[in-house]
């Protein structure tokens, strides 16, 4: 789809804070960097993690994510390169692909397995955690894989890219759309030598990560591999990124909850209690 950029913005969002990831390893070893961390829970509410991996060395990625139990949040896993296989404790089996993206409700409580089914070649994406309010920390598990043939795509005039996956952007609705948070999640590719801008509801916290090339927002340049906080500026009604170079990133952006968080590893909920029964739930076979 073409589209014609509806307004241009009055003032561009700034770049607050540039955030360096840090490298980590999950599940049974996969190697990954944590960009969104603990620290940042509060600056960039409603999210709670960001990892990025990628890997052409399969000793990276093979052992995969076996079971584990998640409460309280939603994941959503963003493939640009590779294979992934999940199974729930829910009964839901998919397989994530090349451009594909999984949304999971983990509500009261899923336990999941994400192995990758493949033995060589590169992987490469993004798993993202978005909170629940209070009021639906203990609702049903839901799932939902989405192809990449199914994520809303448009083209600007410059020959922009935007992949559309939550929220909406310049009149284009994503893959997905979500209450109380409202979640705006846009894969943004960029030639060299052009534009993009989009609005931002001023109530929402922003970030950018750079995943190829670099970026600028006014006068800040964005490299890659790094996060920019996008600064909550009262007057700016969106943000504009400008690539002298050929760019592609993640733009991410959501209304915060302003409520308590208490996570303990895979359980992020509101009380130390709420934690305490997740994990006697969790012993005790009470996760679906
Ligand atoms: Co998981």
């Amino acid at each position: 789809m073409n589209i014609v950029i509806p307004s241009p913005l009055e003032h561009s969002r700034a770049v607050d804070r540039l955030i360096e990831g840090i490298p980590t390893s999950d599940g049974a070893g996969v190697k990954l960097t944590r960009v969104l961390t603990g620290k940042l829970q509060r600056r960039l509410d409603p999210f709670l993690m960001l990892d990025a991996f990628g890997s052409d060395n399969p000793d990276d990625y093979i052992a995969g994510f076996p079971d584990h139990p998640h409460r309280g949040f939603e994941t959503i896993t963003y493939m640009l390169a590779g294979r992934m296989r999940h199974r729930d404790s829910a009964g839901h089996e998919g397989l994530l692909e090349n451009g594909g993206m999984q949304w999971m409700i983990a509500g009261r409580g899923a336990i999941h397995s994400e192995i990758p089914e493949q033995e060589d070649g590169v992987m490469e994406g993004f798993q993202l955690w978005l909170n629940l309010p209070a009021s639906n920390k203990m609702a049903a598990p839901w799932y939902k894989d989405f192809s990449s043939a199914t994520i809303p795509e448009y083209t600007t005039p410059d020959g922009v890219k935007v992949r559309v996956i939550a929220g909406s952007s310049n009149g284009v609705s994503g893959a997905m759309t979500r209450e109380t948070t409202e979640p705006l999640y846009l894969d943004i590719h960029l030639p060299a030598g052009t534009e993009f801008s989009t609005a931002l509801p001023v109530t929402h916290n922003a970030f950018i990560y750079v995943y190829r090339g670099a970026v600028k927002v006014g006068e800040t340049q964005v490299e890659n591999q790094r996060m920019g906080i996008l600064d909550n500026a009262a007057e700016a009604d969106g943000v504009r990124l400008t690539a002298s170079q050929d760019a592609r990133l993640i733009l991410v952006a959501g209304k915060p909850l302003n409520e308590a968080i208490v996570q303990y590893g895979p359980f992020v909920m509101n009380t130390q209690d709420e934690i305490h029964q997740a994990l006697d739930d969790f012993r005790n076979g009470r996760f679906a």
